[in-house]
């Protein structure tokens, strides 16, 4: 029997579906990630390796592993694999774009709302007991959306999702990418963007080019009434800077949807300020979109040790 070892927390229904598909399936099936040693004694002779962002594929896991053909990751971000070193050995890497494009770009934009208009802040105000006096003019005032200019640092899938969601809202949209896009929004430099935009999306890859991209020197370019907002990955932002930014008002607020270390340590300094707006890693998080991403990634897998084409192939 073809062995395949799923090391995250999976959906029952698709570990059966591998199951009746003829595998013999080493399941991990708690929410606390495996250790490294675990994946390594039980990667050592399967030939499919089915993970999440939850866990760190390095050499060492790659090196353990005897019979390997494919790492199916249930994410479109592959920054926990080592893929070069994976490739080099002959192990191809599957992985899940375009399924979740519309749903993190939704979110992208309700973090943006929510930061401008400050959502967040108003519901907790309410849930605190402080919605205590009248409506008054000036109360709670947060910056337009309608009109505004969005800058958009990188221009993938995702990018370019965000671009037809800015147009409802009669936004000017710029970009900042490694390459020019035949795209309907203007071309910059990350300098021009981050100097005309109201709100900067950052929805670019992990990678040694973009680790901490977002340091003092880019927040201290953005307009001090402009919003930053990350659905990418924490690592894109060095969190020291940000929050110093935050507190110094270099910028007017952030919207986060992931973190350097996640979950976010409960001492974070994040969670202390009021303008900025925290979601735990929910880019992905709709019933339709991850059950697309749980059917390419067992694909991918599947397709991956019979040698056939992929769904989605790193
Ligand atoms: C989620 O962050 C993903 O990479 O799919």
């Amino acid at each position: 029997m073809v062995k395949v070892v799923v090391s995250f927390k999976f959906f029952d229904k698709w570990i059966s579906f591998l199951k009746e598909s003829g595998f013999e399936v080493v399941y991990w099936g708690s929410e606390y990630p495996p250790s490294k040693d675990w994946i390594k004694d039980n990667v050592r002779d399967a030939e499919g390796l089915l993970c999440s962002l939850v866990n760190r594929i390095d050499r060492e896991v790659i090196d353990s592993a005897e019979r390997l053909k494919v790492i199916s990751t249930f994410s479109v971000g592959y920054d926990h694999i080592d893929v070069g070193y994976a490739k080099q050995k002959g192990i191809r890497i599957g992985y899940t774009p375009e399924v979740l494009t519309d749903a993190t770009a939704d979110l992208a934009f309700g973090l943006l709302l929510a930061a401008a208009r400050r959502i967040a802040e108003g519901d907790r105000l309410i849930r605190e007991g402080k919605w205590n006096k009248p409506w008054t003019p000036d109360f709670m005032l947060g910056s337009m959306v309608y009109g505004k200019t969005l800058g958009i640092v990188g221009m993938g899938r995702i990018g370019r999702a965000l671009i037809s969601r800015a147009k409802g809202f009669g936004m000017r949209v710029v970009y900042y990418s490694r390459h020019r896009k035949e795209v309907e929004a203007e071309y910059m430099s990350l300098e021009d963007l981050l100097r005309v935009s109201d709100f900067v999306i950052i929805a670019v890859d992990l990678n040694e080019s973009t680790f901490h991209m977002v340091n003092e020197e880019f927040l201290r370019k953005m307009k001090r009434s402009a919003y930053l907002i990350n659905i990418s990955r924490g690592k894109v932002v060095d969190e020291e800077a940000l929050v110093k930014a935050l507190r110094e008002g270099l910028i007017a607020g952030a919207a986060l949807d992931v973190f350097e270390e996640e979950p976010l340590p409960q001492d974070s300094p994040l969670i202390g300020l009021q303008n900025v707006v925290l979601t735990p890693h929910l880019g992905s998080a709709t019933t339709e979109t991850r059950e697309k991403m749980a059917e390419t990634a067992v694909f991918n897998l599947i397709k991956g040790i019979r040698g056939e084409p992929m769904v989605y192939e790193v």
